[in-house]
């Protein structure tokens, strides 16, 4: 991960984002499948600024006892956490998912949500989450960056989306490492994701994708976050890739004609065996 001054992690922030309906309906139902009166240790892996564990937080409140553990390697992110959520039954710690079970012992449950993609050795990072999890304890994860995640006719979209951003860099002079992919993380299609799960000690994940409309104004926030303009525009100063998104974004929607680009979530939920 590149190195952030406070400023920017605040002004490249992922909240922004989060506020858009879509965004709440995608964790939500990962939040209703998994929550329930017997699962009282809920981690929320990658919990970044906290819009999940607020809904996580909610939910307990439905369901009776419980508390979340909300994870992440952003110091600047869980302070944001810590300031949105003060409630008795949040706690919030430094540390990525490769050592989760260095830093909660064991947990009911495991949401991961928008987060699975940026982390590079996934195998490994299932293994470690199978190893919190008692027998029937749930790991549930959401991205929308995978193999599946354009809908039919809208891959043309996504990558003029980059190359206008990368055409309005060199029209100031910047020059981009590579090009073409938005996010270029490693991108697993479902049947890779339900593979690696059995793979690492669970049974066969229910795996199910939501289709969301994207409005330009969300398109804008997730090209102002920090770490999908390092993915899509590698090496660009965040300033700079932030802008070129945003001007890119303009000449793709126009030339593309698209109102809003529909897009899937992928949703798995796996169980502990
Ligand atoms: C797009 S944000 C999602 C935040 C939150 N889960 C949500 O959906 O609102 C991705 C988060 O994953 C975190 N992250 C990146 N690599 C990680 C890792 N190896 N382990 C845990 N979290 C990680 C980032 O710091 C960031 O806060």
């Amino acid at each position: 991960m590149a190195w952030r001054t406070e400023a920017e992690e605040e002004r490249f922030s992922f909240t922004p984002f989060t506020r858009h309906p879509f965004f709440t309906e995608v964790n939500r139902w990962i939040v209703e499948r998994v929550i329930c009166p017997s699962r009282r240790t809920i981690v929320d892996l990658g919990c970044g600024p906290g819009a999940v564990t607020q809904l996580i937080v909610d939910r307990l409140s439905q369901c009776g006892e419980g508390r979340v553990i909300g994870i992440d390697p952003s110091a600047s992110a869980l302070e944001k956490a810590r300031r949105a959520i003060r409630s008795r039954v949040a706690e919030f710690v430094e540390g990525s998912a490769e050592w989760l079970s260095r830093l909660v012992p064991s947990a009911d449950a495991v949401i991961f949500c928008n987060a699975i993609h940026l982390v590079p050795d996934k195998a490994k990072v299932i293994a470690e989450i199978r190893k919190v999890l008692k027998r029937g304890g749930v790991l549930a994860f959401n991205t929308t960056f995978f193999n599946g995640a354009y809908v039919e006719g809208t891959t043309g979209f996504w990558r003029r989306w980059v190359v206008r951003a990368v055409q309005v860099l060199r029209e100031h002079g910047i020059a981009v490492q590579h090009e073409g992919k938005a996010t270029a993380r490693s991108f697993l299609s479902a049947d890779e994701y339900a593979t690696l799960c059995e793979h690492e000690g669970f049974s066969p994940p229910t795996v199910e994708l939501v289709r969301v409309e994207m409005t330009p104004e969300s398109l804008e926030d997730i090209g102002r976050f920090s770490l999908f303009i390092e993915g899509a525009l590698p090496g660009v100063p965040l300033e700079q890739g932030a802008e070129a998104l945003r001007e890119g974004l303009r000449r793709a929607l126009d030339e593309t004609g698209f109102s809003t680009v529909p897009r899937n979530w992928l949703e798995c939920v796996a169980v502990a065996s």
